[in-house]
């Protein structure tokens, strides 16, 4: 017959090996947020520089989609394009269709010449698009803080670099 002490023993070991293996890693405050510096002050941190692609249009290399019907990031340089006014908006100039087959620039979808409200097509650009970088955004060359492991299913074979949410806009729902 197993005695009494061993059986104590035994459970007690068991608490310990529970217990001791949990806490046996320790981090300092200054390890614990993503920015590695002290977390009661702002004055020793400083963030990443942005670091833009100089790449003129023309000339960049489109970025892959993040996701199926992502908004493309903009791939070339937008030096002198920003911010879009009510006189000037230099991306219409490019990437309307009737331009961007010309200076080979990604022409805008069917989804930016469709009018949300009351569901039709338009024979011009929707008014709600006009502001481009609401949506659209360069890309800053800095390394992740964090990996991401996300990995994109495009249904179709060109989903990483073409659109058509248009006609996918109502799937599931009618
Ligand atoms: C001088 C013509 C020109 C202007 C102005 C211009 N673009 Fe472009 N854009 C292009 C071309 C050409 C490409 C294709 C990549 C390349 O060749 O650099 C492109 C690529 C893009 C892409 C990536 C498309 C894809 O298929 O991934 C986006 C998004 C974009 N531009 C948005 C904009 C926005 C927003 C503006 C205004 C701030 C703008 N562009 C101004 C010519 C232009
Ligand atoms: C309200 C957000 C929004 C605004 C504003 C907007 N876009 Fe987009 N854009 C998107 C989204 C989302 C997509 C991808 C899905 C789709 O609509 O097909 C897209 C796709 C695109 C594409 C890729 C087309 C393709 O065939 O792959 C281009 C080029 C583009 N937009 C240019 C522009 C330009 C230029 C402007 C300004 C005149 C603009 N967009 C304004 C959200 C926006």
């Amino acid at each position: 017959m197993v005695s009494t002490k061993t059986l104590i023993a035994a459970s007690l070991l068991g608490v310990f090996i529970a217990t001791g293996c949990a806490v046996s890693n320790t981090y300092t405050e200054e390890e614990l947020g993503l920015r590695k510096t002290d977390l009661y002050t702002e004055k020793t941190t400083v963030g990443d520089r942005t670091s833009y692609s100089k790449v003129a249009a023309g000339e960049s290399k489109v970025i892959p989609r993040s996701f199926e019907n992502a908004p493309p990031m903009i791939s070339h340089d937008v030096e002198g394009m920003l911010p879009i006014t009510k006189d000037a908006n230099a991306c219409t100039g490019c990437h309307l269709p009737e331009v961007a087959v010309a200076v080979k620039a990604t022409p805008m979808p069917k989804s930016h010449f469709f009018d949300m409200r009351t569901q039709k097509m338009l024979t011009h650009m929707s008014e709600a698009r006009y502001n481009c970088s609401a949506c659209h955004a360069p890309q800053s060359a800095n390394e992740p803080l964090v990996v991401n492991e996300f990995k994109p299913d495009y249904r179709k074979p060109n989903g990483a670099a073409r659109s058509n949410l248009l006609d996918t806009l109502n799937e599931g729902v009618k």
